[in-house]
């Protein structure tokens, strides 16, 4: 489990463009209106709780009847931020990859988190397994490793090409057919979409400040030493100006791939 020393404060830097896809993937969801009402709501990979808090909002909205909302991570400093959101939401400390549900799950939610979580061909028919018949799977996972913002890294950490491959394994994808493959089994109205967003950063360093709260974490802490990261940290802040340059008025464009799936699982 690659989770150690998660920041909410810093990873909340770009709390908005953070809450997009989430919010994006969450309208795709199939509405009351068509039947679907679920009671039990599950949000893997949690963080910080402010996903959770909106979908538990999206489904208890003019319901006297709540659902029932758990919210499961294996950080103890984004769960303590959790917490002090929301009491109504059940504040799970658990790893994804060993979870399971005390019940049939009738929405398994997970925005941004089940690429750090490994093995994807094993854990998606496990965690469709948790999902009631009739239910819903919704995965949100960031596709752009192969974008400059992570293939700079490998560049920057050349010196140390072992250890920065190695951390960077700790976060991966599928491809969105072998996403399909996984679900098929078990799952139909499959809905799989990628979403290039361009996102408006302020402030110098922008982008460095982005992956530095996710995707830089394990690389930084697999550096040999101090001497390591300063050197790291100076080359690839250098290649991320010249990719991203800041414009005139402060705001530097990232482009953001991300992979979207929605299936319901089949009623036996
Ligand atoms: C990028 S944050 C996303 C948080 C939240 N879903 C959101 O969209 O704001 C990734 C979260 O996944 C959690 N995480 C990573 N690996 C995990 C694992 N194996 N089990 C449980 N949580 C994990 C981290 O602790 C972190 O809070």
């Amino acid at each position: 489990m690659s989770n150690t020393h998660w920041d909410p404060a810093r990873y909340g830097l770009f709390g908005n463009e953070r809450l997009r896809p989430a919010i994006d993937l969450i309208a795709r969801l199939p509405k009351a209106a068509s039947g679907f009402s679920p009671n039990h709501i599950v949000d893997l990979g949690c963080g910080p709780g402010s996903v959770t808090a909106v979908l538990a909002e999206a489904f208890s909205a003019g319901r006297e009847d709540k659902p029932r909302v758990v919210g499961v991570d294996s950080s103890d400093e984004m769960l303590e931020t959790a917490r002090k959101r929301d009491d109504a939401i059940e504040w799970q400390k658990g790893d994804i990859a060993s979870w399971e549900p005390d019940a049939p799950v009738d929405l398994l939610f997970s925005n941004a988190a089940l690429h750090w979580v490994p093995d994807h061909s094993n854990l998606f028919p496990r965690l469709v397994n948790f999902v009631r018949p009739g239910g819903i799977i919704a995965i949100q996972v960031p596709n752009n490793f192969l974008a400059p913002s992570h293939q700079l890294i490998g560049e920057a950490g050349i010196e140390w090409r072992k250890e920065v491959a190695t951390a960077m394994h700790a976060a991966r994808i599928m491809r969105p057919g072998d996403y399909f493959d996984v679900l098929a089994p078990a799952c139909d109205e499959i809905d799989l979409w990628q979403t290039q967003y361009c996102h408006v950063l302020s402030g110098t360093d922008a982008v460095y400040n982005w992956t530095s709260s996710t995707i830089l974490r394990p690389v930084m802490a697999a550096l040999p030493d101090d001497e390591a990261r300063a050197t790291f940290t100076e080359k690839y802040k250098d290649r991320l100006n010249q990719v991203y340059p800041m414009r005139e008025d402060g705001r530097t464009l990232f482009p953001f791939n991300r992979l979207f799936m929605i299936a319901r699982k089949r009623d036996k």
